[in-house]
């Protein structure tokens, strides 16, 4: 059976000290009141280390926003999957829309920092999705097909099996618009059946597929009660521990 998942993405957003703050209320939240599905958090690189050391794993996991697509050495500035995995993290988002966008992030970028995460033991947390253009034109299946063609379906079926997957239609991240339920149920259904295409029923039907973009507490339960929508990939309402435990709740309506 695919897990519900529940997983916050905090992007580029508080300090060493404001990042414990939330990793501690969320542990003490959700330690007592124990979530009815996988949730992780997601951070910026430098809080892994001591949010590590205190978050109870077995209630919360936690993750990296990034890593990068060379093993070791002189590329300054960088933090490789292994230097991730030693803090203690056990999962890595990639191919983010901001980070295929603003940084450059090819596919075949993309798939040397899979492998890479991969081969130090994380699990990926794969974004795939349109922008509004490629929406518009009903161009949002090509493109969610392509993505997962340059950069994951070259993995064995075993590593495949390492791999969430979130769908994230670019014109719903940050901007308040959601896609309907249906409108999400229905390209996971696809994406689903993509993965059904290239690795089997079995494979397919046991791969998670977050849904993300402006997902919030008032808007989960609808989305979380589709059949092909496994959990959410939480950006804004992942900062704040109420609105975050409102979305894991979703899990028990
Ligand atoms: P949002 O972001 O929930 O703020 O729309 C989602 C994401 O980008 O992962």
């Amino acid at each position: 059976m695919r897990k519900k998942i529940v997983a916050g993405n905090w992007k580029m957003n508080m300090n060493l000290q404001e990042g414990v703050a939330l990793a501690k209320e969320l542990n003490e939240v959700l330690t007592a009141d124990k979530p009815n599905c996988d949730v992780v958090i997601c951070t910026p690189f430098i809080h892994l280390a001591t949010v590590a050391q205190f978050l109870n794993q077995d209630v919360i996991g936690l993750g990296a926003e990034n890593c990068a697509d060379k093993v070791k050495g002189a590329f300054t500035g960088e933090v490789s999957a292994e230097m991730v995995k030693s803090t203690g993290a056990q999962y890595v988002i990639l191919g983010h829309s901001e980070r295929r966008e603003y940084y450059k992030e090819t596919p075949e970028i993309l798939k040397e920092k899979v492998q890479l995460a991969l081969a130090n033991g994380l699990k990926v947390i794969f974004c795939i999705g349109e922008s509004l253009e490629e929406r518009e034109a009903n161009k949002q299946n090509e493109v969610v097909k392509a993505e997962l063609e340059g950069s994951v379906f070259n993995l064995s079926a075993e590593d495949f099996a390492k791999i969430i997957i979130a769908y994230e239609p670019i014109w719903a991240i940050g901007t308040g618009k959601t896609a309907t339920a249906e409108q999400a149920e229905e390209i996971h259904a696809y994406i689903r059946s993509c993965v059904a295409d290239k690795y089997g029923a079995k494979v397919a039907d046991d791969t998670s597929i977050l849904y993300g973009g402006s997902c919030k507490a008032s808007n989960a339960p609808e989305l979380f009660a589709k059949p092909d929508i496994d959990g959410g990939l939480i950006g804004g309402a992942s900062l704040k521990c109420a609105d975050f435990k409102g979305i894991i709740d979703a899990w028990k309506k």
